[in-house]
């Protein structure tokens, strides 16, 4: 029986957010941003297992005891090495195998709904080419040249990717066996680099991911509508 195995990588400082913490352990509505996410996980019967990925170092993680969590304290020093130390760490345990799907996603969005996930599961759970939560560019597209327009960019046919990423941890575990992760920017594009096209899947606007400091007040309003 193939299952649903949740990999949130969640070992990042959030620089760019500026909290003086990572962004992850930034409290909003009552909980803190990785609990959040968490609990859209866990609350979702169609997933099996939970996996979080934290810093070596991290001692601030705290949650309650859930028979489906599990705490990897295998982070590296880039998103993509935190993905693949723990979905290696996963499959060495014998907690994941080749056959599983494997949802990759980020701790910093912490507003996805659940029907989001659930097409995900249902649209590319079923592909050997696995797939990706995304949305159709809405806004025209401009190249910058010195802080100037160069040129208007085409925008139909693009998607901006989000998370979950969802693959076959065998195929995950193939992308990521590189010896350079530094062109990977998600999960998918490791893929890609196999020659397999995953799926695109309809993602939500609602799915944001908190980077900057002005996303906390959409966060924040997002987390107080779904309670
Ligand atoms: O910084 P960014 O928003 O791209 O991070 C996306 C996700 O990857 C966050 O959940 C962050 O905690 C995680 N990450 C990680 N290990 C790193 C860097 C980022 O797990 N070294």
């Amino acid at each position: 029986m193939r299952r649903n195995i949740a990999l949130i990588p969640a070992a990042g400082v959030g620089e760019r957010f500026g909290a003086g913490k990572p962004k992850q352990y930034v409290e909003i509505v009552g909980k803190t941003v990785l609990q959040h996410t968490l609990d859209v996980f866990l609350n979702c019967a169609a997933i099996d297992k939970v996996a979080v990925v934290l810093s070596p170092e991290d001692n601030v993680f705290q949650t309650g005891i859930h028979e489906k969590l599990h705490v990897l304290k295998v982070g590296g020093e880039t998103r993509a090495e935190s993905v693949r130390n723990g979905l290696f760490a996963l499959l060495q345990s014998g907690l994941a195998e080749d056959t599983d799907n494997i949802l990759v996603h980020d701790a910093a969005r912490c507003c996805l709904p659940q029907a989001a996930l659930l097409r995900l599961i249902e649209t590319a759970g079923a592909c050997e080419e696995g797939g990706i939560l995304a949305v159709p560019v809405a806004d025209t597209l401009k190249r910058a040249a010195d802080n100037a327009i160069d040129a208007t960019v085409p925008r139909s046919g693009l998607w901006q990717a989000q998370t979950p990423q969802l693959f076959r941890a065998g195929l995950l575990r193939q992308a990521l066996a590189v010896p350079d992760l530094s062109a990977v920017t998600d999960e998918a594009s490791a893929v890609e680099m196999l020659g397999v096209h995953p799926r695109l899947v309809l993602g939500d606007a609602r799915n944001l991911k908190l980077t900057l400091p002005q996303d906390e007040y959409i966060v924040r309003l997002l987390l107080e509508q779904a309670d």
